[in-house]
Order: structure tokens, then sequence, then C-alpha cells
């Protein structure tokens, strides 16, 4: 478990296009734009105030989580793990080391959206004290067709 550096952006689309294609999980489909992509998290690793963790196991890269902010002091989560690495205890390290990371830097609030079908996903915040504060009846249109449901979950840390 470690930060992200650039050396990892490759591996880091990788993962996700690898996920994306599962279809099921993750609000991002295929086909993935590298290059707006790795864009975006090249200007995220420059800055402070965000963070992106990756979880690596050889040359693997096999879970990462990204820590986004709009607003001062709120953070926004999205992470994934290869599928064959699931259920084995990366994804509850990767967020241990963002929730470490948000309370060092002051950060009152941890925000993230989830599909409701996806329960090792709300299993693994609700481990971690998140707390289920919306429903999005009909929320995002799928390349199917398709309109899912959508669960904001979130974790207070500071008041
Ligand atoms: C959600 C995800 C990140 C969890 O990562 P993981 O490495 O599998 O999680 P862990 O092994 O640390 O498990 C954490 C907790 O989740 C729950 N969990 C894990 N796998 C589960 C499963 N298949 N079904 C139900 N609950 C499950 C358990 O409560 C577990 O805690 P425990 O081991 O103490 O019992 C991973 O499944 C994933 O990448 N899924 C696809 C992408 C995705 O859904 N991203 C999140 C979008 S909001």
């Amino acid at each position: 478990m470690r930060r992200a550096t650039e050396s990892d952006i490759a591996r880091f689309l990788d993962l996700l296009e690898a996920v994306a294609a599962e279809g099921r999980w993750i609000a991002t489909e295929s086909p993935v734009e590298r290059e707006l992509r790795a864009k975006r998290i090249q200007a995220t690793l420059a800055r402070d105030d965000s963070a992106v963790f990756v979880a690596v196991a050889g040359d693997a890269l096999i879970g990462q989580l990204g820590m986004y902010t709009q607003f001062p002091g709120l953070y926004e989560i999205g992470m994934l793990v290869d599928p064959t690495w699931r259920s084995k205890g990366i994804g509850s390290r990767l967020l241990e080391a963002a929730i470490a990371w948000a309370r060092s830097v002051g950060a009152h609030k941890i925000s993230l959206d989830v599909f409701p079908h996806n329960t090792a996903a709300i299993a693994l915040y609700e481990k971690f004290g998140f707390v289920r504060e919306g429903d999005h009846p009909k929320h995002l249109r799928r390349k199917t067709g398709e309109i899912w449901d959508v669960i904001s979950m979130g974790l207070v840390l500071a008041s």
C-alpha cells in the first residue's frame, strides 16, 4: 500500500479498464478514455489536497483508491480492486490508508456513491463507519439504456 506516482498511471488505467469491462460495479463504462483520464490523474497527483493510493503485489497494481476534493475538507472516494484479488482485505487496507490520510489533513467528511446491488462495496464502507445518506432512484443511464439507482454514503470525521 503506498501513494501513487506518475509511473503507476498506465497500470492504474489498465485496472480501471478491467473493472469498467465488468460492466457492473463502477459508473465508468468501457471504453475508458485513457488520454483524458491520464491527464486527470496526473493533475490529481500534482495536488496537495488530493491523494491516490495503490495496492501492489510484485509488479502488478492490484488495487487503487482516489480521494478527490472540490470543496475544502470534503472528499469523494473512488476505489477498485482487481477481480482476482477481491475479498482478501485489499479494499480494507486501501480505505484504512485513505481515512487516516483524510484525518491527517483535517478533512471533515468523506462521501461516495455506490450502486445498491454492490453489496461487497456497501459492506466494506459500513465496516468503516460509512452510513447511507441518500437514495437516488433512476440516477445513472448506462450504455445499455438502463437507468440505475445510486446510493450516497458518508463518513463524518469532524463536526
Ligand atoms: C468493493 C471492493 C473495492 C472491496 O474490496 P475488497 O478487497 O474485496 O474488500 P475486502 O476484502 O477488504 O473486504 C472488506 C469487507 O467487504 C465485505 N465483503 C468483501 N467481499 C464481499 C462479498 N463478495 N460479498 C459481501 N461482502 C463482501 C466484507 O464485509 C469485508 O469485510 P471482512 O473481510 O472484515 O468481513 C471490491 O470488491 C471491488 O473492487 N469491487 C469492484 C469495484 C467496486 O465496486 N468499487 C467500488 C465502487 S463504489
